[in-house]
């Protein structure tokens, strides 16, 4: 007799979302996590920490920048870094807290050390040179992913750092390279920026943000570079010298050709997160990875062996916390028998920065390479009242509705708090509907919110404030 119906290992937003839906549905569940706190990359290095800087950083640079001019007259503001981290770990500790109280309100036995999955129905829980093996019907691989590393450049947390190095600078340097212009190097980029940091983003395309609509990336590379930002766009860090006080850096042209030299005082390398699967045993059980090391799965998140299956960072799609929870429900759901469903075509994308950007299904290349013929509605926040009042007026809002249907199918916003907006958008979007749909929903004035009804007016050329 198994012991469990479930094992989830990895505690990340994926793991122990899955754990919680299915102990709601009447299993017995336990979840294995080698980290000394609950809660994955998420919780401890991840969403919330850098959240947690954004938002702190956001309001120094603001008390410095923009209280005078509302005539919120304070002095200079100092900063206390010690204390900011201090924040951060305060927003961290009341989180995994959080996670830990759901597993015991949900009866969730937690069982701390490394897990590896001796064959179906079996997992071995390794901790302080001791073992156990747990029996259970199911076993859910739920072990997220690690940092990206770049070939012959050491990553030592202090002066080359990843992300998680990054969350905990013990200064703010006076110049920080960044390598690669995606979600983290923007967002801790902007962390360090408004704390004093001269920030220079080397990016190995010719853009920033691949994977998001090319008209907001540029535009919001427009904004980052008023910000004091620098980018290198088309170019690669080859090397960085390490000897010396600072850090030297050979960057060459992607396309190749001759190098240059750049100082810093930190290197962050941001080049994206790989599956992370170490010490699961999965060749040795016989679980197939995918050619990119990811666990395969089909459609129902099953892996090439009965009884287990694995969601989150490990397994393919966008590498986000509210996917890996969706799917953690959803699997819980197939495994008590239900329909669990997770719909890809309205997983939400944010970038946390000020402005924020937000996303929504299909950019305008995505339309354009798939011959689907689109309309366009655009409505800038310079235009919106709430915005000009505020003064925050960066950024705009564009939907992208079927030309033939007016079903929308796509939603993208730079602007102040984009990333709230957005699900205005997805739930119009899980129902199928139309800009018209939008257009015609009644929006509280005045609200940011209103931007969003103005682009869809937009589409059908009816636009009233601009
Ligand atoms: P994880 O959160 O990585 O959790 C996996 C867990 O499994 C870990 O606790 C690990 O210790 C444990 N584990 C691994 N192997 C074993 C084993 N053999 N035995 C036991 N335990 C094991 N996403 C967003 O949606 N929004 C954001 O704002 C956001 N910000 C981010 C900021 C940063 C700096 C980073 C690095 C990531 C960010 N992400 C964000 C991505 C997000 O953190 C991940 O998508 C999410 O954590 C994936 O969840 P997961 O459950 O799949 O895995
Ligand atoms: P990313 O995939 O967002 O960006 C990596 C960038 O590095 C890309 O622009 C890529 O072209 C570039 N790059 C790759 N190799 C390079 C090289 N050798 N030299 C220069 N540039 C190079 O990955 P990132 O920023 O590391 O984030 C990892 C994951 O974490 C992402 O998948 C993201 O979804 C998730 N995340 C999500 C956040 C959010 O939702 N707000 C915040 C932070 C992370």
């Amino acid at each position: 007799m198994a012991t469990y119906d479930l094992v989830v290992i990895g505690t990340g937003p994926g793991g122990y979302v899955c754990a919680v839906r299915a102990s709601q549905l009447g299993m017995k569940v336990a979840v294995v996590e080698k980290n000394a706190t609950l809660g994955g990359t998420c919780l401890n290095v991840g969403c919330m920490p850098s959240k947690a800087l954004l938002h702190a950083s956001e309001m120094f640079e603001e008390a410095g920048h923009s209280f005078a001019k509302m005539g919120v007259s304070v002095s200079s503001p100092k900063l206390d870094l010690p204390a900011m981290m201090n924040f951060k770990q305060q927003g961290i500790d009341g989180n995994v807290k959080g996670v830990e109280f759901l597993m015991k309100k949900n009866k969730i036995d937690v069982l701390k050390g490394t897990g590896k999955i001796l064959g179906s129905g079996k997992v071995e829980v390794s901790a302080d040179g001791k073992s156990q093996v747990v029996e259970t019907k199911n076993i859910v691989i739920a072990t997220g992913s690690d940092i990206a590393r770049l070939k012959g450049i050491e990553i030592d947390e202090k002066r080359i750092v990843s992300s998680t190095g990054a969350l905990s600078l013990d200064k703010v340097p006076g110049k920080l390279l960044i390598v690669g212009a995606g979600v983290i190097g923007l967002e801790l980029g902007s962390v360090w920026h408004r704390l004093g940091a001269e920030v220079v983003v080397v990016e190995f395309l010719d853009r920033i943000l691949p994977g998001m609509d090319g008209e907001i990336a540029k535009q919001f590379q427009r904004i980052l570079e008023k910000q004091g930002f620098a980018f290198k766009l088309a170019a690669k860090v080859t090397a960085v010298d390490t000897s010396g006080k600072s850090l030297k850096a050979t960057i060459e042209p992607a396309a190749g050709g001759a190098a240059e030299t750049l100082e810093a005082d930190v290197v962050l390398v941001c080049i994206g997160r790989v599956p992370y699967t170490d010490a699961l045993g999965l060749k040795e059980a016989g679980v197939a990875l995918d050619p990119r090391g990811r666990v395969q799965i089909d459609p129902h998140f099953a892996t090439s062996l009965k009884g287990i299956y694995a969601i989150g960072d490990v397994v393919a799609g966008p590498m986000l916390a509210h996917k890996a929870e969706d799917e953690g429900v959803a699997v819980a759901e197939i495994i008590a028998g239900q329909a669990g469903h997770v719909n890809y075509d309205v997983i939400p994308g944010v970038v946390y920065t000020t402005p924020e950007v937000s996303s929504v299904g299909k950019t305008e290349e995505e339309l354009k390479q798939a011959g689907t013929a689109y309309t366009v509605g655009k409505f800038p926040f310079t235009a919106n009242g709430r915005s000009k009042v505020n003064q925050t007026t960066d950024g705009f809002v564009k939907i992208l509705a079927d030309a033939k249907t007016d079903r929308v199918l796509g939603v993208h916003i730079i602007g102040r708090e984009a990333g709230e907006m957005i699900h205005e958008a997805c739930v119009l979007m899980e129902f199928g509907g139309s800009a018209e749909d939008l257009a015609r929903t009644c929006h509280a004035h005045p609200t940011r919110s209103e931007a969003i009804k103005e682009a869809a007016l937009a589409v059908g050329k009816r636009a009233i404030h601009m």
